[in-house]
């Protein structure tokens, strides 16, 4: 018996981070986990603690810094890795759920599409770096390019961020597709906070209400 993972993606400010603290909030009262499995809430980059080093280093602005899209790429791709050795594995195999703020598809979506890098490439690394662990349903909260730089006009940006909205449109157009291709939940996250997380729960109930 394995727990469940649940990972939402979408580009920055569609108000991921908000809809994980709120699914966090109900799941373990929903009745759909096993009594005495725990809720494990993560993100990418970041959610080992290697990962919490390797996202600063990955989101540094200073120009300095600045990786090339094929380092960046492997640094995503470590952060993943130790991710899901030291605390995604671990978790699913207790029976424990996951919700992971981003996952594989955000490289996908920001390498492939946003920076151009071979997508057999991206591919076939996803396919070492994920050691078979693959989320058992994933959200898309969709908003356009215009109103993710328009949410976070007043927040300093870190390097991705940064990058403006020409990309962000390749990485929207990238997310659209894989999310047609994955049959994923695509919820429009223009809507109020409850709509959504409404939305979310009611996703999840019908997904894994007869697995209990
Ligand atoms: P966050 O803002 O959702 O925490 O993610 C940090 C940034 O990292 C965000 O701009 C998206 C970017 N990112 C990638 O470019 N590739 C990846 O594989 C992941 C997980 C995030």
């Amino acid at each position: 018996m394995k727990g469940k993972f649940i990972v939402i993606e979408g580009i920055d400010g569609c108000g991921k981070t908000t809809q994980v603290d709120e699914i966090s909030r109900w799941l373990p009262s929903s009745g759909l986990m096993k009594t005495g499995s725990k809720l494990i809430t993560t993100r990418e980059p970041g959610g080992s603690l290697l990962g919490k080093k390797l996202r600063g280093l990955i989101l540094d602005n200073n120009e300095n810094n600045k990786p090339s899209s094929l380092a960046e790429l492997l640094l995503y791709s470590a952060d993943r890795a130790e991710h899901v050795s030291k605390v995604i594995t671990p978790a699913l195999n207790n029976n424990d759920w996951v919700i992971s703020d981003r996952f594989s598809d955000s490289t996908l979506a920001y390498q492939g599409y946003g920076r151009k890098i071979n997508l057999e490439i991206i591919k076939n690394l996803e396919s070492i770096v994920c050691q078979g662990e693959y989320p058992d349903l994933t959200f898309f909260l969709e908003i356009s390019p215009l109103e993710s730089i328009l949410r976070r006009k007043n927040e300093i940006p870190d390097r991705i961020e940064s990058e403006g909205i020409r990309f962000l449109e390749k990485v929207n157009q990238g997310f659209k597709l894989i999310a047609k291709q994955k049959n994923w939940k695509v919820i429009s996250a223009t809507q109020n906070i409850k709509t959504i997380s409404n939305e979310i729960k009611d996703t999840i109930l019908n997904n894994f209400s007869s697995d209990k």
